[in-house]
């Protein structure tokens, strides 16, 4: 349904995508994941038909950017990263402000403002000024607004900046719900926990470039069969020592009493390391079992963490 070919885009000298390709399928809840300044925001605007790209193509349904109508654009909402509403004017007014630039008629955008209030949860507060909202508050509102004309296919760019964890929350389960409903949905973020709990399909993004891209299922893959553990010990260890007699695990210092061991099949062969500590006398206080997760593969595929 969404194609993007090859597209690179430049501001000056900064390149922004750098042969960028992928593809979202009809009612997909699609996450694109990358630290900041890796390119999100320009895919949106890009999808968004906002600029143009230098090289490549974007399809929507088959239908090149070159050739986008104003019924596709309109197909499309847009949540933008920066919120875009007016301080002084009521929630009611901002929604108003923007049904009149989507040119919906009178009678069907005053339903749509009232869905919409409802949706986010904010009808009651449908009357006070934008400016007593909470950052929470006014990126619903936000949201809102690049829902009232129904569009099928809606880009979020990262809606959960800044908010507090009872609007995130609720963002969610609204996300949720219009997926539910069969809305296809981009969503940008650059916390790897969201794109995990949210989306069926990831694309990591880094300089512009594609790094990978699947199910976090086929994510995890790509981080090969190791497995980590972190132990909390009564006493220090002589990491040297026990690194000798488990060649197989990588074995690490974390903090004093803290250590980490990396390997394959860990969990089947803990055993040995259990019943090592035993007869040295060492306890194991705690016992973590670390899940692959994006975070690890982002810094094995690029050598960097996801977060700065
Ligand atoms: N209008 C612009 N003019 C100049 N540089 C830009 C512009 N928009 C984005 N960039 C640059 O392009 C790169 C990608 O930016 P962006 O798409 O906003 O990343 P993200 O949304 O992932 O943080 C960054 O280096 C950014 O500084
Ligand atoms: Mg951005």
């Amino acid at each position: 349904m969404i194609e993007l070919r090859k597209i690179t885009k430049n501001f000056g000298n900064i390149q922004a995508l750098d042969n960028f390709s992928f593809d979202v399928k009809k009612g997909e809840l699609f996450g694109l994941l990358g630290p900041n300044g890796a390119g999100k925001s320009t895919t949106i605007n890009l999808l968004s038909t906002f600029i143009a790209p230098d090289k490549g193509e974007i399809f929507l349904n088959g239908i090149s950017h070159k050739k986008a109508t104003l019924k596709m654009k309109m197909s499309i909402g847009v949540i933008p990263q920066e919120i875009a509403l007016y301080d002084d004017l009521s929630a009611l007014e901002n929604l108003q402000f923007w049904g009149d630039i989507y040119q919906i008629p009178t009678k069907e955008l005053k339903n749509r403002i009232t869905e919409m209030l409802k949706m986010v949860g904010l009808f009651g507060r449908r009357k006070d000024k934008i400016k007593t909202f909470s950052g929470g508050m006014k990126r619903r509102i936000n949201i809102a607004a690049g829902l009232l004309h129904n569009p099928n296919i809606i880009l979020m760019d990262e809606p959960t900046v800044g908010v507090d964890p009872q609007s995130r929350n609720f963002i969610f389960e609204m996300i949720k719900g219009l997926h539910q409903i069969g809305k296809t949905i981009i969503y940008t973020t650059h916390y790897m926990e969201e794109a995990e709990r949210l989306c069926q399909r990831i694309a990591i993004i880094d300089q512009g470039k594609l790094i990978a891209i699947g199910t976090k299922e086929e994510l995890y893959k790509l981080l090969g069969d190791s497995e980590t553990i972190i132990l909390e010990l009564s006493k220090n260890l002589d990491i040297e020592q026990i690194s000798h007699f488990f060649g197989n695990f990588i074995i690490s210092d974390l903090s004093e009493n803290k250590i980490k061991i990396e390997g394959i099949n860990l969990k089947n062969n803990l055993s040995e390391i259990t019943t090592y500590l035993k007869r040295s006398f060492i306890n194991i206080e705690k016992m973590d079992y670390i899940k692959p997760n994006l975070e690890k593969l982002f810094l094995k595929l690029t050598g960097k963490e996801l977060r700065e």
